[in-house]
């Protein structure tokens, strides 16, 4: 596996990465201080002045961090207070090496290390503060946008207890629709609609079979034998994406697992702190349990109780996922993480950020073999993706014909809009 493609960079002229780095990243980050403003200007905070002191380092920081970005300037090291600020120099020294000097900039990097540099930074604007160490700057977002998922949530609540209900209901067909809803929750990322893709989810988990053409690379049948054979025993590992009616996806998903005995427990993958606008927290986690425990609707405190006291659904956050490494290099980066996931029944992971640190983020020539494109990740995987980035591997003749057919040679939009899928399987 010598020949590996080049990792996509934001300096490639009519590129995503460029489109994100000249006008998503701005966006993301003004909102983000547009918040502080809005919650806590100094004049009317509760707290007194010294919090204002707070917001004020962290507004004054994230401004600087807009103004390198969109100047191209090189990345500033952190500050290295924290084991995790460590690691990132550590990362960010090998960075150099690699690009040297000249490159060593936000659109001249691999774009993977520098979306994930972003967010690692905008957690060290809180973590050097004296009253916000633990603030979460999208808060507000991930719980706007799960009250926006609100009437989707109860719905699929009823759906779910009227399967629980009915026992003789087809074991396969079930855990068949709820990946496939499990797979479409992931157009719930706040970092790419900002907030405004909801109207697209409403009803259309009842029209999963309209979506179903959307999938470019299918491999739920496979899953759902897989699930339902080989993971007894063991444990069934969901690498989270994003927080609110994308969690509630995986937690259906993990009881069933759990309800038809299928696996020993479910693993769930969350982040050490807030990354990529929308990804799971341990207090996000904790905190749509508690809204779902608290809804109005009874089938959603039901489901809402049940899953916050499952001895079986266990929460963890490892600091490799909030690193800008690939998956290729997670038995290096952490053996005890990658023996764990190695010796899972299956390894579930959500999202387009996880897909491309599967494959490194590279501009693979879309049939490359998915498992070429794993290079030396070797944990058995299926990975649900709506696509948001410019990178993909495993497509089939027909699927690459669909989408020439529509899009032609040249345009890769159908890679960003996340209105098409992959549901890609690899067993080692
Ligand atoms: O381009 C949009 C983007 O920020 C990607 O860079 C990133 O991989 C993706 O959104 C995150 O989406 P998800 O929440 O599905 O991982
Ligand atoms: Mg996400």
């Amino acid at each position: 596996s010598s020949v590996v493609a080049e990792p996509l960079i934001g300096a490639t002229p009519n590129s995503f990465a460029y489109k994100t780095i000249k006008e998503r990243w701005p966006k993301i980050v003004t909102k983000v201080i547009d918040e502080l403003h809005r919650s806590y200007h100094p004049a009317v905070n509760t707290h007194g002045q010294e919090y204002g002191d707070d917001i004020n380092s962290i507004i004054a920081k994230i401004s600087e961090t807009r103004y390198r970005m969109e100047t191209n300037k090189p990345l500033l090291d952190f500050e290295g207070k924290t084991e995790d600020e460590k690691q990132w120099n550590i990362h960010l020294n090998e960075m150099l090496e690699m690009a040297g000097e000249a490159n060593f900039t936000w659109y001249n990097l691999p774009w993977l290390f520098v979306e994930c540099y972003l967010y690692a930074k905008l957690h060290e604007f809180c973590t050097s503060t004296k009253h916000m160490k633990d603030y979460d700057l999208f808060k507000v977002e991930k719980t706007k946008a799960f009250f926006d998922s609100k009437a989707q949530i109860q719905a699929l609540s009823v759906e779910l207890i009227d399967w629980e209900k009915d026992r003789n209901v087809d074991e396969k067909m079930v855990l068949t629709r709820l990946l496939q809803i499990d797979l479409w929750g992931n157009k719930c990322d706040l970092s790419l609609s900002c907030g405004d893709a909801h109207e697209q989810i409403h009803d259309m988990f009842q029209k999963l079979d309209q979506f179903a053409p959307m999938i470019l690379v299918n491999d739920i049948e496979i899953a759902v034998e897989h699930i339902m054979t080989k993971c007894k025993g063991k444990d069934f590992h969901i690498v989270l994406d994003n927080a609110g009616l994308e969690l509630f996806t995986d937690f259906a998903l993990a009881e069933f697992i759990i309800d038809r005995k299928l696996a020993k427990n479910v693993i769930f993958h969350g982040k050490d702190y807030p990354w990529f606008v929308s990804d799971v927290t341990e207090g996000d986690y904790k905190w749509v349990l508690n809204s779902l425990e608290n809804d109005e609707k009874e089938q959603v405190k039901i489901l809402g109780k049940r899953w916050k006291n499952r001895p079986e659904f266990i929460f963890k956050h490892e600091p490799f996922w909030t690193t800008g490494y690939s998956f290729w290099d997670i038995k290096d980066k952490n053996e005890k993480l990658f023996n764990e996931l190695k010796s899972a029944g299956l390894v579930l992971l959500k999202g387009d950020l996880c897909y491309r640190k599967l494959v490194g983020d590279r501009s693979w020539p879309i049939q490359t073999p998915f498992k070429f494109a794993l290079q030396t990740c070797t944990i058995p995987v299926f990975v649900l993706r709506t696509l948001k980035a410019e990178t993909v591997a495993g497509l089939s003749e027909n699927a690459v014909k669909t989408v020439r057919e529509k899009y032609g040679a040249d345009d890769l939009t159908w890679m960003v809009t996340s209105d098409y899928a992959v549901a890609q399987l690899n067993i080692p």
